[in-house]
Parts: C-alpha cells; sequence; structure tokens
C-alpha cells in the first residue's frame, strides 16, 4: 500500500445507507451495508488522513477504531446532509460512498401506523436534497476535491459506462467512481470492479478486487488530484 501520502489532510466519508421513518417502528431504506464507506476511511486513516467517517445505519460491519477515525452515526438523509456539510467545512476531501435515500415520507407518523381494513393508505414522498450535487456547487473548502459514487445496472459495461459519464457531469464530483451492481459484482465480499471518472466523463483509472483493493485506488486517483491542486 502507499505510504502516508494523506497525512496533514481531513477527509470525510459516508458510509452505509439512509432511512427514512415512516413512524417509530417503520421506514424506508436500502441494503448499503457500509463496508465500501468504512474501507475508504479505514484506507485513508492508514495513509496518515484524518478522518470523518459519517455512517448511516452501519450495522453489520465493525466500525473503524483508528485514533485517526471520528466516526458521526446517523440515520436519516437530513442527519447524514447536516454532519457531512458540518464535516466538509474545513475538509481537503469528501467522498460519499453512502447510499442515500432520494426520497423521504412527508411526514413521519408519531404512532406506529395501524392497520386498517379497505385500501391502506398512500405514502407521500418529497424528494431529498442531492447531497453530493451540493457539495460539488458550494466547494465548501478551496481546492476541496469531492467524490461520488454510482452504482448502475445492466446493458453490459458500456451501457454502465453510459450512465456513469452521464451522471459524473450532471453531479459536477471531481471524481465518480462507476461500478455495475447485479449478478454477482458489487455486494458482500466478492470482487467489486470499478471504473473511476472525472467530472467530463474521461476514465482516470480502474480497480478490481475487495473493497480495499478499491478504496486504495480511489485514494490514489484523490491523493494525483491533491497534488495537482495544491502545486
Ligand atoms: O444519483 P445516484 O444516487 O446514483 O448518485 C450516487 C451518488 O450520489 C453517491 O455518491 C451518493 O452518496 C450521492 N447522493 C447524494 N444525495 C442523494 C443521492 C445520492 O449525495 N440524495
Amino acid at each position: 500500500p502507499a505510504g502516508p501520502d494523506l497525512a496533514g489532510r481531513t477527509v470525510v466519508v459516508s458510509a452505509g445507507g439512509t432511512r427514512e421513518p415512516l413512524d417509530p417502528v417503520r421506514f424506508l431504506g436500502n441494503r448499503s451495508s457500509g463496508r465500501q464507506g468504512v474501507a475508504l476511511a479505514v484506507a485513508a486513516a492508514h495513509r496518515g488522513a484524518r478522518v470523518t467517517l459519517v455512517a448511516a445505519n452501519v450495522e453489520d460491519v465493525i466500525l473503524p477504531r483508528e485514533a485517526n477515525v471520528e466516526v458521526h452515526q446517523v440515520e436519516t438523509t437530513l442527519q447524514l446532509r447536516d454532519a457531512v456539510r458540518a464535516a466538509a467545512t474545513g475538509a481537503d476531501v469528501v467522498i460519499m460512498a453512502a447510499a442515500v435515500a432520494d426520497f423521504r415520507p412527508v411526514a413521519s407518523a408519531g404512532h406506529k401506523i395501524k392497520k386498517t381494513s379497505g385500501a391502506p393508505a398512500p405514502i407521500e414522498l418529497v424528494t431529498n436534497p442531492d447531497i453530493l450535487a451540493e457539495l460539488a456547487a458550494d466547494r465548501l473548502r478551496r481546492g476541496q476535491v469531492v467524490v461520488g459514487f454510482a452504482a448502475e445496472t445492466g446493458d453490459g459495461q458500456r451501457g454502465v459506462l453510459e450512465h456513469g459519464r452521464e451522471k459524473a457531469r450532471r453531479k459536477g464530483a471531481d471524481l465518480l467512481a462507476v461500478n455495475e451492481v447485479g449478478a454477482d459484482l458489487g455486494f458482500g465480499d466478492v470482487p467489486n470492479e470499478v471504473t473511476v471518472l472525472d467530472a467530463a466523463g474521461d476514465v482516470v483509472a480502474r480497480a478490481r478486487g475487495t473493497k480495499g483493493d478499491v478504496a486504495e485506488a480511489l485514494l490514489d486517483a484523490v491523493a494525483d488530484r491533491l497534488r495537482a491542486t495544491t502545486t
């Protein structure tokens, strides 16, 4: 692995998946384990960075215990956004590895929703803010490197890359790690295949292997970016 090439740098990583409460016991959520984000936080810490890990509902993965990793646990998208933005204000790098709910219920009931006879009540949703796009637009610190993830499905490698390119341009992040999910890629501990794009949609790196391998390759691309913007 690389040496302490992130010493003196501050890195924010979001991990896991946000949950949007429907009532005190139910939520809308997703299956993100948080493994990739945790691997990134650990790898950045080992490369010398001061890391803030914003962990959304990371339950099946052991959270880092490195002295230079501060962990903030959150549940909802709005909580994740507040925690990420507070930490990002002084950060050199922000990596949005969390799976963020695109929508949330308009309101969370104060009591457990009762089973009713007849048609169930519809769930009314509102759109969540796109935290990554906001970070890319706001640039909370000069020269900050903003990194996103995109899990794309289907239409083979070419289609996946095309979707990724479109997303890279739309979100405005400096780097977008695109991986194909579905079949046996992207889940659990099986090897991941990630293509790293820049904001123009051009390929800057490819990585295949464990989430730790992907983390190292992505941090290599981040370190290149940091060197380029500070010299
Ligand atoms: O558009 P899509 O959800 O595929 O984009 C994924 C990337 O955008 C991830 O980096 C994710 O953390 C981020 N995202 C976000 N806020 C949202 C939705 C996604 O920051 N509301």
